[in-house]
């Protein structure tokens, strides 16, 4: 996975021992639609970037309308929105 593992500082019994298999997963947006910002929605809205920032930073512990599959926080969206 590395090409030049000496540079990473990795130590190698954190490399994985064999990789399995590999595969290309849906966007979250994909997976769950209630994420999906509108077409209409120019890329450089301030919404895409909080689309973003939910996505990489609150999705591995908040579902949002009930899309996701973290339950470590609550929903941020239902049953109502806490601000
Ligand atoms: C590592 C897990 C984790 C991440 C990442 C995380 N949260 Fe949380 N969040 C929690 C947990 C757990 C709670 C519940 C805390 C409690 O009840 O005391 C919480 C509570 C909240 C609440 C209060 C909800 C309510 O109804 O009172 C809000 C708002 C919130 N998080 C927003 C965010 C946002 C926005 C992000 C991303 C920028 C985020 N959180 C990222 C775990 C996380």
């Amino acid at each position: 996975m590395w090409t030049n593992p000496s540079a990473s500082k990795v130590g190698s019994e954190q490399w994985p021992y064999k990789v399995d298999a590999t595969r290309i997963a849906q966007t979250p947006a994909d997976r769950w639609p209630q994420l999906a910002v509108g077409h209409d929605v120019f890329a450089s809205s301030p919404i895409r970037t909080g689309q973003t920032v939910f996505i990489t930073q609150c999705l591995a512990c908040h579902k949002m309308n009930g899309a996701g599959d973290a339950s470590m926080g609550p929903d941020l969206n239902v049953p109502h929105n806490p601000t």
